[in-house]
């Protein structure tokens, strides 16, 4: 893992964030106190298991995940953005990155001969993802995630009650039985609450 450069990492993203503000999603990246929230100790996880991350950007998350992720444990990034993916695997060289579209999770994990996930972490903004992409994501997720396994996310504050916000919501409630929100994580600009969903 390289030297964090969040001035560097935050102009890039800002600027893609104005080429495809939909895709993106935020204006920075996410804050270390976001990060902290989001990925835990990941201290549940143990050899041979997998932590899969959607949408991991310039690397916010996958920082904490990579300063944690205990020894044995297998990492799979899945990002879109071609210039971040080209970013994520000069700055976590012992990482794998996957450049496509986490709608196809299930065909990416098979082709990778990866198995089931035990955490997923998610910075997907599925607020402003069209619909066929929501659908796909969370249908490929319920169909992924291990038993005994957890998928974690992160809403902002002030577009938590938007419609597609609660649609995705209300669609996660359909898969899993059991999910909890986190108070608001005020030190991220803006604000976000962390989502948890998992089966019993
Ligand atoms: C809100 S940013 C979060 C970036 C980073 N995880 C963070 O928290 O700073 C959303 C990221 O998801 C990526 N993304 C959007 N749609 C995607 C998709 N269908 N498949 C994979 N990545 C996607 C974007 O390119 C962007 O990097």
């Amino acid at each position: 893992m390289t030297e964090p450069k969040p001035i560097r990492d935050a102009v890039h993203f800002f600027g893609r964030f104005l080429a495809k503000p939909g895709q993106v999603g935020a204006v920075l990246p996410s804050s270390r106190a976001l990060a902290q929230e989001l990925v835990g100790d990941l201290s549940d996880l143990g050899h041979g298991d997998l932590v899969v991350e959607y949408g991991p950007g310039t690397g916010a998350i996958t920082r904490r995940i990579a300063e944690v992720l205990p020894q044995g444990v297998e990492y799979l990034g899945i990002e879109l953005e071609v210039s971040f993916v080209r970013k994520l695997s000069l700055h976590f060289p012992r990482l794998h990155f996957h450049h496509g579209s986490v709608a196809d999770v299930e065909k990416i994990l098979a082709d990778a001969g990866l198995g089931a996930p035990r955490r997923i972490v998610s910075g997907l903004p599925f607020a402003s993802l069209p619909r066929a992409v929501q659908d796909a994501v969370v249908d490929g997720t319920g169909k992924i995630l291990a038993c005994g396994g957890e998928f974690r996310t992160f809403q902002y504050v002030h577009a938590y009650r938007m419609q597609t916000a609660q649609r995705f919501r209300a669609a996660m409630e359909t898969r899993f039985a059991q999910s909890e929100r986190s108070r608001p994580v005020v030190r991220n600009v803006p604000p976000a609450f962390v989502l948890r969903y998992w089966n019993p």
